[in-house]
């Protein structure tokens, strides 16, 4: 189980820090034969939201809301959260959000302003986790990753 998670970060954290808007190939790789069990995995999805959740708290409801509804920064909650488009109001956003995966890259690079990349990897998939779960996305108890981020269609 440790294992599995330990690849799926090296896998994200290459699909996340990779130079350039590359797409690569590691996705596929990084899935080993044995998948945890289904009720292991939920617990983990769960988890990983609640930190998520508190993390959101300190590093983000300043400027979008202590809900996600919003402030002085876009919404990342509600109906219309994420949207596929830019909003017009956007000065750094130019990226669509298909899936959450492209959520998480514009997160990474972007966010918070003062200090992109500030995060580890494990925290910003886990704010994604519990920005997904408030905004009522079924991920199917899974945990979020880089590979399963991608499978993910927002729109
Ligand atoms: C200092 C204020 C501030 C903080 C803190 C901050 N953001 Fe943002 N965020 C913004 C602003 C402003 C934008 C709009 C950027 C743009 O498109 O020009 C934005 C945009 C976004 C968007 C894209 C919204 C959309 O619809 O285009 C997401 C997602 C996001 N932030 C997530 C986060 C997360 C997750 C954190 C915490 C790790 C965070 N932000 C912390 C100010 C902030």
């Amino acid at each position: 189980m440790i294992r599995i998670i330990g690849v799926s970060l090296i896998a994200s954290a290459s699909l996340l820090f990779g130079c350039g808007g590359a797409q690569p190939e590691a996705t596929t790789e990084a899935t080993p034969a044995a998948q945890p069990e289904a009720g292991t995995q939920a617990e983990d999805g769960e988890a990983q939201a609640d930190r998520g959740a508190k993390l959101y708290a300190e590093h983000c409801a300043s400027c979008h809301g202590a809900s996600g509804e919003g402030d002085k920064a876009p919404a990342v909650v509600g109906k219309s959260a994420l949207p596929l488009d830019p909003p017009t109001t956007a000065k750094g956003r130019t990226m669509q959000f298909k899936t959450a995966l492209d959520v998480a890259q514009f997160v990474v690079k972007n966010m918070p302003p003062d200090k992109p990349g500030s995060l580890s990897e494990s925290e910003y998939w886990d704010i994604l986790a519990f920005d997904l779960k408030a905004n009522g996305v079924d991920v199917a108890g899974k945990k979020i990753d880089a590979t399963t981020a991608a499978q993910i269609n927002l729109h």
